[in-house]
């Protein structure tokens, strides 16, 4: 087997329904205070505000060259239209968003997101020329149950429908167990490892050599505490990250854990 090929690690703060755009700008100013260009250099950084907070993020990130990405946490998968609420890719790719995170198990238990929506917003995201990151990940009742991995080789399946090996190149994948989101408890390293040995089998198979360009972040209570130790289990290319990520401080922690 070729050796497993070098992925520049991501580090995605998921910033969630926290910080209005006065304090997204501090949390941000900061964070590119702390960022040293060595370790820009070996990690990418991305930070994921509400929409209120998008527009001021992008200037200040543009107007200092900071080394820090934009993402967004979700959008709709149509272009427009009479959908009170939401947001179109287009409308955030014109924003100069890199990474939109789709598929959040917070999305689909709160919201009702399905695997079908779930896969035309990746395809959406992908059409606007910006990288979705995939979410997947097990509840407590199916480990125990012994289908861990089967539901996220599933959703990534299902998550991916109709996407091209082309498409996928650089695509970002995020296995977040639903039982360690926010809840301090995470799986070890080898049930980490696992999981991902099991996703990067399922893109092997659906889409052969390119499926080496995908990326496998971990989430789920990465605190600077446990980043090194997790980020270095078997085929961990980064982290997203929810709590931890919203004080520059301890995110930046996590990110030179990781590079
Ligand atoms: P957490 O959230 O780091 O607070 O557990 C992770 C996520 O929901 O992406």
């Amino acid at each position: 087997m070729s050796p497993e090929p070098k992925r520049k690690p991501l580090i995605s703060g998921n910033w969630k329904m926290h910080h209005n755009h006065f304090e997204a700008l501090q949390v941000v100013q900061k964070l590119s205070y702390l960022l040293r260009t060595e370790d820009a250099d070996v990690v990418d950084v991305s930070v994921h505000p509400p929409f209120t907070d998008i527009r001021t993020v992008q200037t200040a990130i543009e107007t200092d060259k900071m080394d820090i990405i934009l993402g967004a946490q979700h959008c709709h998968f149509e272009e427009k239209g009479a959908f009170t609420g939401e947001v179109s890719p287009a409308m955030l790719a014109k924003l100069n968003v890199a990474y939109v995170i789709a598929g959040h198990s917070e999305r689909r238990e709160v919201f009702g997101e399905t695997d079908e929506m779930v896969n035309k917003k990746v395809r959406a995201i992908l059409k606007c020329e910006m990288t979705p990151i995939l979410c997947v990940g097990e509840s407590l009742e199916e480990r125990e149950a012994g289908g861990t991995e089967e539901k996220v080789a599933r959703q990534v399946r299902a998550g991916l429908a109709k996407v091209s090996a082309e498409q996928v190149a650089g695509l970002v994948i995020a296995y977040e167990p639903i039982w360690a989101i926010g809840t301090g408890r995470t799986p070890t390293v080898e049930q980490v490892a696992e999981v991902h040995t099991a996703l990067r089998n399922a893109l092997r198979q659906r889409f052969g050599g390119q499926a080496e360009t995908v990326q496998l972040l971990y989430g789920g209570s990465v605190k600077p505490e446990n980043a090194r130790q997790l980020m270095h289990a078997a085929d961990v290319d980064g982290a997203l990250v929810g709590g931890a990520s919203l004080k520059a401080a301890d995110f930046l922690a996590i990110a030179v854990a990781c590079g």
